[in-house]
């Protein structure tokens, strides 16, 4: 009897132990899931184009990023506890990541596109902290420091920044929209962060609600208007482009985008994307582009062989500099050749401006898999980068924009710089100086009511 009883009892506490292990599998299943789910959201949000430098430990910071302010430097990420943001709470995390916030109470600069991320939901976020705390290997970099201009140097600035600029509200689905254009939008506006390259931004470098997506320079490379309505773009397009770089209207991604198409919209899931091009795809259309019709594209005749340099009296600089050292590539007519892309009316020379066409022309085109072109910065003067670029522009794309050695020379030192400071600095501080007022306006009120008897 004593016997039977303890089999009973031995068997009930294998059954629970059995039991409890199972319970623990699926705890750790769940675990697992939520830290897979952070590091896709992790890819959506292509947290290591900024995070991670080349060569260095993934998402131990340290990569330089050129503002018109200064170069600021991003931070290590990883679980470190002396370097990273391993002794960070999830609060901690979350107020970092949507209210640029960081766990000591100093704020942010907006290159960490917070005003973006602010319309991650409390999901996501907890997937992507479970992510950065457990599927990251913690490494103790220690990236340099931020050290920008006064007043900049005073992180505070950015509060009054945040208060007049930052919209801290998660992603609202509109219930009377698709589910797929609601994760289009929630994707777009949020990690994707499709308009902080996108949308052009006011003299304090914010993004212009009001001329949302409508194209921006970004200091070098220009991001064009991508509202819907474009010539020789529809939904398919632009999906084949945010997922290869490359569109069946012979589009080729260069600069900031491929990088971001290579680093992350590319390894996105399919319905993602689809989903994006969807949301993309019922925004308001733009003003129509002034493109040319293509029948007003001149087609050059191939010179002969051999007699480029002979022929160098009869045609202008840019053609000559184009033929010697573009030719073997996109050929004397821009049709392209054995796979590479035609020039002839490519989108890229659609845009307002020739910066595009001269920063490929600087550093080059280099996709991670597939045909590259080469920068030649090292070649090429500040005039010739321009003769070639207005050559091309218009003879390829019909244009009237030209870009001259001035501009060259900005876009070689990394953009337009000391303006935009100039303005900024004052900006910030009449900024920093109406705040105050507002502020101690609002103490004399205080005081002077606590001042009252009752
Ligand atoms: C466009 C560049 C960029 C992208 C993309 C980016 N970050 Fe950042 N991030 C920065 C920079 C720059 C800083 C430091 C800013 C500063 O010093 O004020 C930063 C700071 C942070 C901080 C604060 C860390 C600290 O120690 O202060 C966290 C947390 C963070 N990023 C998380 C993320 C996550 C998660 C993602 C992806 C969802 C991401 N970042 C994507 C540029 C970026
Ligand atoms: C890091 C900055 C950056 C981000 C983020 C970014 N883009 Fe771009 N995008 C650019 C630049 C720069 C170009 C111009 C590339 C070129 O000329 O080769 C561009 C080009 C494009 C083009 C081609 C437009 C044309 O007329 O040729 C499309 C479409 C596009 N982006 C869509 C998007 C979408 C959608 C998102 C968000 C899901 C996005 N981009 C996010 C910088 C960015
Ligand atoms: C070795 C071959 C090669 C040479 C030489 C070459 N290119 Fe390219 N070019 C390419 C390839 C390949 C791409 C597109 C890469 C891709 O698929 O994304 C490209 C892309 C471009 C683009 C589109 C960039 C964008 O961002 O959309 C322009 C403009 C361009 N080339 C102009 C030139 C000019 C001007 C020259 C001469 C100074 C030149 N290329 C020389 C191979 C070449």
């Amino acid at each position: 009897m004593a016997d039977a009883m303890s089999t009973l009892l031995k068997r009930l506490a294998c059954a629970l132990v059995l039991l409890g292990a199972a319970g623990l599998g699926r705890a750790a299943d769940a675990d697992a899931n939520l830290i897979e789910r952070g590091r896709y959201l992790a890819v959506a949000g292509d947290c290591a184009a900024c995070h991670t430098a080349a060569g260095k430990a993934p998402f131990s910071g340290g990569v330089a990023i050129a503002s018109p302010l200064g170069t600021i430097y991003s931070t290590n990420i990883t679980p470190s506890r002396a370097h990273g943001i391993g002794a960070w709470t999830q609060q901690q995390f979350a107020r970092a990541l949507r209210a640029g916030v960081r766990a000591d109470g100093s704020h942010l600069y907006p290159a960490m596109p917070y005003t973006a991320y602010a319309r991650i939901t409390d999901d996501d976020t907890a997937a992507l902290y479970a992510y950065f705390m457990h599927g990251v290997r913690a490494d103790d970099t220690s990236p340099p420091r931020t050290e920008l201009p006064f007043p900049f140097s005073v992180r505070m600035s950015m509060g009054i920044w945040n208060w007049l600029y930052l919209d801290g509200k998660p992603f609202e689905a509109d219930t009377t929209r698709s589910a797929e254009w609601n994760r289009g939008a929630y994707l777009a506006q949020g990690l994707a962060h499709c308009a902080t390259c996108h949308t052009p931004r006011n003299f304090l470098m914010a993004e212009q609600s009001s001329r949302y997506l409508q194209g921006a320079s970004l200091g070098t490379w220009y991001a064009p208007d991508i509202r819907p309505g474009k010539p020789g773009w529809d939904r398919a397009m632009l999906v084949e482009y945010l997922r290869t770089g490359h569109a069946r209207n012979g589009a080729t991604a260069g600069g900031p985008m491929l990088e971001a198409i290579d680093k992350s919209f590319s390894k996105m899931a399919p319905e993602d994307i689809a989903a994006i091009a969807t949301y993309l795809n019922d925004l308001p259309p733009g003003q129509r582009a002034t493109a040319p019709p293509s029948a007003a594209v001149a087609v050059v005749a191939p010179l002969p062989r051999g007699d480029v340099e002979a022929l160098a009296g009869r045609i202008g600089a840019g053609e000559r500099l184009y033929r010697n050292n573009c030719a073997s590539c996109h050929q004397a007519d821009g049709d392209g050749v054995r796979g590479l892309p035609a020039l002839r009316n490519h989108a890229v020379l659609r845009t307002p401006s020739a910066d595009n066409v001269a920063m490929a022309v600087l550093e080059g085109v280099w996709p991670e898999d597939g045909q590259g072109m080469p920068g030649f910065a090292g070649e090429l003067s500040d005039q010739e980068v321009a003769d070639i670029g207005n050559y091309v522009m218009a003879t390829f794309g019909g244009s009237k924009v030209a870009i001259d050695a001035a501009r060259v020379r900005e876009l070689r030192a990394g953009g337009a710089v000391s303006p935009l400071l100039l303005l900024a600095r004052v900006g910030m501080v009449a900024a920093a100086l109406a705040l105050a007022v507002v502020v101690w306006q609002w103490l004399r009120r205080r005081k002077r009511r606590a001042g009252i008897p009752r």
